[in-house]
């Protein structure tokens, strides 16, 4: 495996690549690699010819008072495990590399950024989308596998190559767990002991809506019976959403007439869990 940190070396490989006629599978993350990812590396791999993954904490991707200085690192570890899925380059640009001082350009999808964590992070999918289309830019892929754990991005990022033509086929991976249900996230590693120990009720809470909501309650009490069982089951969290929308568009549903998705985001400490479960009537 090539560990590349400059974009124009890593654009002047892929496009090497291409015109030979390989295809080239991307994986972006932010790096420190658990199951998730690892998945999605395994699943690009069985896709592609060529395996980049792309390892960059994108600042823009940050808001003011969010963990861009403390988010969790570990390079060597990381390349070894990318190196073990079969990645024939990683990707990781120093900070400055990626943005020049003088950045201008934005990609902005804000029909699908209004609700769930776009409501309580502005800038958040601005700097998704923008960081994601220089990486396509960059590594020309003909495929890109994304996590549904972070459905919002997975929904928008479809919609950018959609509207914008981008020629990749974006996939989604379904979410990799622990054993007691907790959703794999780099963010988990914030969590005190009694924290991790309460957090699987997030998993559980999910489950037990969409039970409620194929039994045919209305959207409005299922959210409530959530909210209560969360004040029950998770003390120490604080609810930033729970919502029940649209697949696609991202936007709150009332009435359930096709498949919704029961999104949530739960404060516990340092730590901001998200989770989603997609349920079809
Ligand atoms: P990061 O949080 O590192 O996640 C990288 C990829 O791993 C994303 O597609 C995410 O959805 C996926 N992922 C994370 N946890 C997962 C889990 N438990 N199961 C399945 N997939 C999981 O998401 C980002 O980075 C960034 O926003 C990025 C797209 C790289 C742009 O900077």
């Amino acid at each position: 495996m090539n560990v590349i940190t400059d974009p124009k070396a890593l654009q002047a490989q892929c496009l090497t690549w291409r015109n030979e006629g390989l295809r080239i599978g991307l994986v972006p993350t932010m790096g420190y690699f658990h199951d998730g990812h690892l998945a999605l590396m395994e699943r690009a791999r069985e896709l592609c010819d060529k395996l980049v993954v792309s390892l960059f904490v994108n600042p823009a991707q940050f808001g003011e008072n969010e963990d861009l200085d403390s988010y969790p690192h570990d390079m060597e570890g990381d390349s070894a495990k990318a190196e073990a899925r079969g990645a024939d380059v990683l990707f990781a640009p120093p900070a400055g590399a990626m943005y020049e001082p003088d950045h201008a350009t934005w990609i902005e999808v804000p029909e699908l950024g209004k609700h769930l964590c776009g409501a309580q992070r502005p800038v958040h999918f601005r700097g998704v989308c923008t960081v994601v289309a220089k990486l396509f830019m960059l590594a020309q892929p003909a495929v890109a596998v994304f996590g549904q754990k972070d459905w919002q991005q997975l929904a928008i990022l479809k919609r950018m190559v959609r509207d914008l033509n981008i020629p990749v086929e974006i996939i989604g991976h379904e979410i990799v767990r622990e054993a007691d249900g907790l959703a794999l996230s780099s963010r988990n590693a914030y969590l005190t002991q009694e924290e991790r120990a309460a957090a699987p009720a997030i998993r559980k809470g999910l489950l037990e809506l969409a039970d409620r909501i194929r039994a045919g309650e209305d959207v409005a009490a299922a959210k409530r019976g959530l909210a209560e069982n969360f004040a029950a089951s998770l003390p120490m969290g604080e609810v930033d959403y729970i919502e029940i929308v649209d697949p696609e568009r991202i936007v709150p549903v009332e009435e359930v007439d096709g498949p919704v998705l029961a999104a949530v985001a739960i404060r516990m400490g340092r730590a901001r869990l998200i989770d989603n479960i997609l349920i079809e009537v």
